[in-house]
């Protein structure tokens, strides 16, 4: 089903990515992340299949990249099958390299409608869904626009045509958008529900043959309590590698280094991992030789994310640097007089007063 020459078989192996957060990797974070940290492959945070499908144009601010975020894959989440197909064909025409399908959040306002982690007890469901986004694709490829998806409003049809007109101004390369394929489909997941059931869960979703499963090693029950299961996920992976088809296992769940990532990979034949938490205002987590990272030169980097983060929404009618404040206090995690500093970063409202606090603790 899924294309020979997609980016899950072009990267070479294992993949160490950056996996998807929902309320940190945005533009900015991921541009400072690619920058500094190089991960193989980025993912957007998720997005709602029903909002979208529901005209909530705001959400489409999930999907914004810049070209050097290349390879990047969009994820969505819900529980309409007919939404996934839409919204596939809408991240098609936004040039993603690949689509994710989120079957693993816990979060109750998602959890409780039945989409991301609780597709897992919905196992005929989880399947449509993935059908439905395969079809999406497979209508893109063969010529599918924004007017074959009948729920999408006038508002965000035009939306999409800004960001493709910004992404062709920013692209230095030839045009992505412009390349009609087959965009592989990916799906993100947790080992069970209440208790582990990759046995069961894995075998169902390799029927429908995704091109890569990621699978952080805790049930929807655990969120993100205890440690992750790796020998869950090597079980999965025994399971894929058995299946023949070629799809790619990555295993997720508290990696913190390159090293330990290299280490699971090895050690449960795996074709790569996700790194999340441990890229907090550490994008330097991904590297294989990490540098002496000083205060001053993350001071510098977390000003540089804090202009970066101004300079992408600023123009946003509904524009807050609130949510630059949690980067800033994870920079600065270690530092000597971290308490003092953090108090005070956590009432800025610009890039300007954050020099100014770096600058009066001697770090600029
Ligand atoms: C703040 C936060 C937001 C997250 N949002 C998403 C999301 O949008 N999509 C997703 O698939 N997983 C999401 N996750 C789960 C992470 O991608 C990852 O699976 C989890 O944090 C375990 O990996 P880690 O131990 O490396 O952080 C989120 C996790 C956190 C902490």
């Amino acid at each position: 089903m899924f294309a020979q020459d997609s980016i899950w078989t072009s990267l070479q192996l294992p993949i160490i990515a950056l996996s998807p957060m929902d309320g940190v990797t945005d533009v900015p974070f991921r541009t400072i992340t690619k920058k500094y940290g190089h991960p193989d492959l980025i993912f957007t945070e998720f997005s709602s299949a029903e909002g979208l499908g529901h005209g909530a144009s705001e959400l489409l601010k999930e999907f914004r990249y810049t070209p050097d975020h290349h390879p990047i894959i969009g994820q969505i989440y819900g529980t309409t099958p007919e939404f996934f197909r839409q919204s596939a064909i809408l991240l098609c025409e936004l040039g993603f390299d690949g689509v994710d399908i989120n079957m693993g959040c816990p979060a109750k306002n998602v959890a409780h409608s039945g989409a991301g982690a609780a597709l897992i007890k919905t196992p005929q469901l989880a399947q449509k869904i993935i059908k439905a986004t395969q079809q999406g694709v497979a209508e893109w490829q063969n010529g599918a626009t924004l007017a074959d998806c009948p729920d999408f409003t006038a508002k965000i049809l035009s939306q999409v045509q800004n960001q493709q007109q910004q992404l062709k101004l920013l692209s230095t390369t030839n045009n992505q958008l412009a390349q009609r394929r087959l965009v592989p489909i990916s799906i993100k997941t947790r080992i069970g529900f209440d208790t582990e059931i990759v046995g069961a869960w894995i075998p169902t979703l390799l029927e429908m043959k995704p091109a890569a499963i990621s699978l952080h090693g805790r049930t929807l029950r655990q969120l993100y309590t205890g440690r992750s299961d790796w020998e869950a996920i090597g079980k999965a992976a025994d399971l894929v590698k058995q299946s023949g088809l070629g799809t790619k296992i990555l295993g997720n769940g508290d990696i913190d280094s390159y090293q330990t990532a290299h280490q699971k990979i090895a050690e449960f034949n795996l074709d790569g991992v996700l790194i999340g938490r441990a890229s907090f205002g550490n994008p330097w987590v991904f590297l294989e030789t990490v540098p002496e990272i000083l205060p001053t030169t993350k001071a510098r980097v977390a000003l540089e994310h804090a202009q970066l983060f101004e300079l992408t929404y600023q123009s946003d009618s509904k524009f807050s640097f609130l949510p630059m404040r949690k980067h800033l206090s994870w920079y600065i995690h270690g530092f000597p007089q971290a308490k003092e500093i953090r108090i005070q970063l956590v009432q800025t409202h610009s890039s300007q007063e954050v020099k100014a606090i770096f600058q009066k603790f001697g770090l600029l």
